[in-house]
């Protein structure tokens, strides 16, 4: 069974009822951090006045602003789809909250087709995040969204 399907139970049950963004990002970044292996960091991010300010996270330190366009995170949030990134020191803007980040995986929040944020997980080691990460990360961005909405 894949880890995400355990959090994604988990993460539903603790949206239910439950519409306040910060909340439900704080109840996003813990259950990632207990549900998946080989992480070294989980963080929510919002989007406010054109750039990514932090919310909620678990794990490494942090960048608390973040430019559009800049690193994993800015790179990924215009988009509709995951970024995943097996080598972070093979990515060209990639910003380091630490050295122990080997592998990155963002994705954007998008509500009513606009962009809140992102959701961005770190790993120590190198090509972490495959494809069922992708399709995983992305269900939760989506249940986070729905909770929103609901
Ligand atoms: N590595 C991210 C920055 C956020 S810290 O990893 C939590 C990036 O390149 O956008």
């Amino acid at each position: 069974m894949l880890p995400y399907d355990d959090l994604l139970t988990d993460l539903k049950g603790l949206y239910e009822g439950e519409r306040d963004p910060i909340a439900n990002a704080a109840n996003t970044a813990a259950p990632i951090w207990q549900h998946l292996p080989d992480i070294n960091g989980d963080s929510c991010y919002f989007h406010k006045g054109g750039e990514l300010v932090l919310g909620p996270f678990h794990g490494e330190l942090a960048y608390v602003r973040i430019a559009l366009g800049k690193g994993v995170c800015g790179t990924a949030a215009p988009g509709k789809k995951a970024v995943v990134v097996l080598d972070v020191h093979k990515f060209p803007s990639h910003i380091a909250c630490g050295s122990v980040s080997n592998s990155e995986i963002v994705v954007p929040l998008i509500r009513n087709r606009r962009l809140i944020g992102v959701l961005d997980i770190d790993s120590p080691s190198l090509d972490r995040f495959a494809e069922a990460d992708r399709i995983g990360s992305e269900a939760v961005a989506a249940a986070y969204v729905a909770a929103l909405n609901a």
